[in-house]
């Protein structure tokens, strides 16, 4: 084990325990149903180093993001960041590991967008001239200049997501985890973020990504190296020249998994 990667994931594994449904209220003294969403996962990133990480829905890589940033706990394994494991210490998880996602729904509408982002840079323990500046730097960043003062319920989903993206830009964490950043913004935005966090963040900085996404084609521009996920378990890695074929067998496959309803549903409506 050496303290020389930024992340490194031995083994690492999550089982969610689902509810209990209808008459399995009924015996309780019956185990309760899981969900594995991680089986088993090694994997290792370096300091400047982008990696992608790619599967099908529900492959587990949202589950393993959240790990790291130590949101979510793991119920096996190992997930170090520098050395330490925050799979047994998810706080350090919390302050070595930025996660950043696009979800707006934590927002408050009725404030300014500025306000909004003071108040997360205060849970980062960010205050004053400090968090101010902090605000104005990461709004340069995402080019929220003229949006600082509009309420957030007044913007359009895109510029959501870039407030949302701001928002995960605040600390200034060593590793920092993106969850589909991309998904709602225009091509020309897209591109922007996607310049920000290779070119200033791993490039210029140094730090570690890891960065999950759809777009295969997103991959390929911004990734060292992708990890494709499925089923909880790493199915391949590589450059992503080296792996692109079998990242597409596994997609089709996953596809084609769903066909046969898809085609029952279109035949009846025939
Ligand atoms: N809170 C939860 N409770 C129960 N099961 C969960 C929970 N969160 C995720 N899962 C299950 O764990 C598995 C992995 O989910 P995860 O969100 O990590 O996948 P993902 O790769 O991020 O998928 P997507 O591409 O759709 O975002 C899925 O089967 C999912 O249904
Ligand atoms: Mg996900």
């Amino acid at each position: 084990m050496s303290a020389a990667w930024a992340v490194e994931l031995r083994g690492l594994g999550k089982r969610y325990r689902l509810p209990r449904r209808g008459r399995e209220w009924l015996k309780p003294w019956r185990p309760r149903r899981h969900q594995e969403a991680l089986a088993g996962v090694d994997l290792a990133v370096a300091p400047g180093e982008l990696v992608a990480l790619l599967g099908p829905n529900g492959a587990g890589k949202t589950t393993l993001l959240k790990i790291l940033a130590g949101l979510v706990s793991a119920d096996a394994g190992e997930a170090r960041v520098h050395g330490a494991d925050v799979a047994r210490d998810p706080e350090l998880g919390r302050a070595r590991v930025g996660y950043v996602l696009t979800d707006e729904r934590s927002f408050f509408w009725r404030l300014t967008v500025r306000d909004n982002l003071r108040f997360f840079a205060g849970l980062e323990g960010l205050f004053g001239a400090e968090a101010a500046a902090r605000v104005e730097y990461t709004a340069r960043l995402l080019g929220l200049g003229e949006l600082l003062d509009r309420r957030f319920n007044a913007l359009s989903a895109g510029q959501k997501q870039r407030v949302a993206l701001a928002r995960g830009l605040l600390a200034d964490p060593p590793v920092l985890v993106f969850d589909e950043v991309t998904r709602a913004l225009d091509p020309g935005r897209a591109e922007q973020v996607r310049r920000l966090v290779r070119e200033l963040i791993v490039e210029r900085q140094g730090r570690a990504v890891l960065f999950a996404t759809h777009d295969l084609a997103e991959a390929r521009a911004i990734a060292d190296r992708v990890v494709l996920l499925s089923g909880g378990k790493v199915a391949c890695e590589g450059p992503f020249d080296a792996v692109e074929a079998e990242v597409r067998a596994v997609f089709r496959a996953e596809a084609e998994a769903e066909e046969g309803a898809l085609s029952a549903i279109l035949q009846e409506a025939r």
